[in-house]
C-alpha cells in the first residue's frame, strides 16, 4: 500500500523523503525501465547528520516509491554524494551469473580524522548491488581513490565514455574539478584538471557533472560541466553554475571565462543528471533548498524536496551557448487545461482571479515584454510576487510577504533578481506551483527560477497588474491541476 503524504507544506508532485533530512540527489541512474534516485539522507533527525544514501524509484516521475536505505555510514566514514553506473560489461567483476551490477561511486567522509585535523578525510569508495539497488555490498578494497593534497575531495560523477571505451570520473577538489579515467571502476588515473581560472568561486566547488548535449537547430555537439557552489550564488547562498565546452576524452576545455547560472532561484542546488536515461535525454534533478536556511525550513517530520525532473538542452545565440531546462513533458498536462483566458490591461489596471487549486498546479500564459506584476495570492493576504521590469530587463521576485519566513533572516529579507537579456517581444511563462515551492520557466526554459515558499494558507488566486505606461496583453492564461505522486 502507498502512504499518502499530505502534511502541510508537503509538495504533492515533488519528491521528498517520508521522514528525516534530505540533501543532494545521488546516484541518478536509469536501469531496466526504472529511474533510481538516491539521496543524501539522515533518517534520525530533520537536520544534517551522519550521511546515508536514501533510495526511491519511479517509472515515469508520476509516482514514486520509497525504498530501503541503500548505504549506511561505516568505519570509513559518512556516505557523501556520488553517482551510480550500470556496469554492463562487468568491467568491475562485481557482476554475477551474467547480471550487470549497479555500482555506486561515492565519497567517504571521515569525521574523526577531520576533527583530529588530519589532512585526508575525504576519499572515494565503491559499493555494488545485484538486485536493482535493494541491497548493497561495499567493496572490500575501499577506499579506491585517495589524494594527500586536497582536503576537499568529493562528489564523484562517473559515466561511460564510448569513444575511449573507458569510465570517466569528474570530482571536485576545493577550487577546481579533477578528471580521472578507469577501465574497471577500481583503479583511477588523473587525466586532467579544470577550473582554477574560470567560473564562480564564492564557495568550494561541489557536485560536478559532465555530459554531451546536441545544440538545438544545428548539428553541433558540446560538452557541459555543472558545478555547484554552497555560497556565492546569484541571489545569495547555494547555486549551480555551468560551463559549455569540449571534452576530447582527456581534457575538458571551455572558452567561457565568466560563470553562468543554471537556475537563478535560491532553491536549486547540487543538481546532477541521470546516467543512461532513455532517448539519450539529459534529465536533471536538483535539491530544492539552500544551505543558508535548509536546516530551518518549517516543514514537519521531513525536510526538503527535489526539483521537478528537467530535461536539459543547449542553444546557441550570438556565438554563445546557453543551457536550457524544462520539466519533463509528463508534468505539463496542457491537454487538461481549460481554454486560456486573455486580458487587455490598461495602464495601472489590475486583475484578480480566484483560482482554487493553484497551489498544486501548472500555470501558463503568454506575456509581452512590458512591465507586469504577477502574484500568487491566498486568503491570508499573503503573496509571492514576480515582477517584470522591461527597462532593467529583470524579473524581480519577492517572497518577503509570502507567509512564514521568520525561521531564518536570509530567507525572506530581500528581493531576488533574474536578468533576462534577450527575450522575444512576446514569450511564454510556465509556473509549477506545489504547496511550498514555485518553479518559473521563461521562454521554454531559457531562464529558470526556483524558490521555496511557505504560505500560511494554500495559494488560491492570482493577481495581474499592468505596470507599463501602455496597454499590456496577457494571453491564454491556463491552469491545470497536477496529481499527487504519492496516491
Ligand atoms: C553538497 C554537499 C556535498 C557533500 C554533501 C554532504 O550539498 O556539501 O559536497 O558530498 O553535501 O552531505
Amino acid at each position: 500500500a502507498t502512504t499518502i503524504y499530505d502534511e502541510n507544506y508537503r509538495g504533492q508532485y515533488h519528491f521528498s523523503p517520508e521522514k528525516g533530512w534530505m540533501n543532494d540527489p545521488n546516484g541518478l541512474v536509469y536501469k531496466d525501465s526504472m529511474y533510481h534516485l538516491f539521496y543524501q539522507y539522515y533518517p534520525n533527525a530533520t537536520v544534517w547528520g551522519p550521511m546515508h544514501w536514501g533510495h526511491a524509484t519511479t517509472k515515469n516521475f508520476k509516482k514514486w516509491e520509497h525504498k530501503p536505505i541503500a548505504l549506511y555510514p561505516d568505519d570509513l566514514g559518512f556516505i557523501f554524494s556520488g553517482s551510480a553506473v550500470v556496469d554492463v560489461e562487468n568491467t568491475s567483476g562485481f557482476g554475477k551469473d551474467g547480471k550487470a551490477p549497479l555500482v555506486a561511486i561515492f565519497t567517504h567522509h571521515n569525521m574523526k580524522i577531520e576533527k583530529e585535523g588530519g589532512p585526508v578525510y575525504q576519499y572515494q569508495s565503491l559499493a555494488y548491488s545485484l538486485d536493482e539497488g535493494e541491497t548493497w555490498t561495499k567493496y572490500e578494497g575501499n577506499p579506491i581513490l585517495v589524494d594527500e593534497k586536497n582536503k576537499d575531495f568529493r562528489d564523484p560523477k562517473v559515466f561511460w565514455h564510448k569513444e575511449t571505451k573507458s569510465w570517466i570520473m569528474v570530482l571536485v577538489a576545493g577550487d577546481h574539478a579533477k578528471l580521472y579515467r578507469s577501465k574497471n571502476l577500481k583503479k583511477w588515473d588523473n587525466i586532467s584538471d579544470f577550473g582554477l581560472e574560470q567560473g564562480a568561486h564564492g564557495g568550494v566547488w561541489e557536485c560536478p557533472d559532465l555530459f554531451k548535449l546536441k545544440v538545438k537547430d544545428n548539428d553541433e555537439e558540446k560538452w557541459v560541466m555543472l558545478i555547484s557552489i554552497g555560497s556565492g550564488g546569484p541571489n545569495g547562498g547555494s547555486a549551480t553554475q555551468y560551463f559549455v565546452g569540449d571534452f576530447d576524452g582527456t581534457t575538458f576545455t571551455s572558452e567561457q571565462k565568466v560563470h553562468r547560472w543554471l537556475d537563478w532561484g535560491t532553491d536549486n542546488y547540487a543538481g546532477v543528471t541521470y546516467n543512461d536515461a532513455p532517448k539519450n535525454e539529459r534529465v536533471f534533478i536538483g535539491w530544492m533548498s539552500n544551505w543558508q536556511y535548509a536546516l530551518k525550513t518549517p516543514t514537519g517530520n521531513w525536510r526538503s524536496a527535489m526539483t521537478l525532473p528537467r530535461k536539459l538542452g543547449l542553444e546557441k545565440k550570438d556565438n554563445k551557448y546557453y543551457l536550457t531546462s524544462s520539466p519533463l513533458k509528463e508534468f505539463l498536462e496542457l491537454k487538461s487545461m481549460a481554454d486560456g483566458l486573455s486580458f487587455d490591461l490598461k495602464k495601472g489596471e489590475q486583475e484578480t482571479l480566484d483560482m482554487p487549486g493553484v497551489g498544486q498546479s501548472v500555470l501558463q500564459f503568454k506575456m509581452e515584454k512590458k512591465d507586469l506584476k504577477f502574484a500568487l495570492t491566498n486568503a491570508a493576504g499573503e503573496r509571492a510576487t514576480m515582477l517584470f521590469d522591461s527597462a532593467s530587463k529583470l524579473f524581480i521576485f519577492d517572497r518577503t510577504q509570502s507567509g512564514n519566513h521568520g525561521f531564518n533572516y536570509e530567507f525572506g529579507n530581500k528581493l531576488h533578481y533574474m536578468p533576462v537579456d534577450d527575450l522575444p517581444d512576446t514569450f511564454e511563462v510556465t509556473i509549477y506551483v506545489d504547496r511550498s515551492s514555485w518553479e518559473v520557466f521563461i521562454n521554454d526554459g531559457q531562464f529558470v527560477f526556483t524558490q521555496q515558499l511557505f504560505p500560511s494558507e494554500e495559494w488560491s488566486g492570482v493577481l495581474l497588474e499592468n505596470l507599463s505606461g501602455n496597454q499590456n496583453q496577457i494571453k491564454g492564461l491556463k491552469m491545470a491541476a497536477i496529481p499527487s505522486i504519492w496516491s
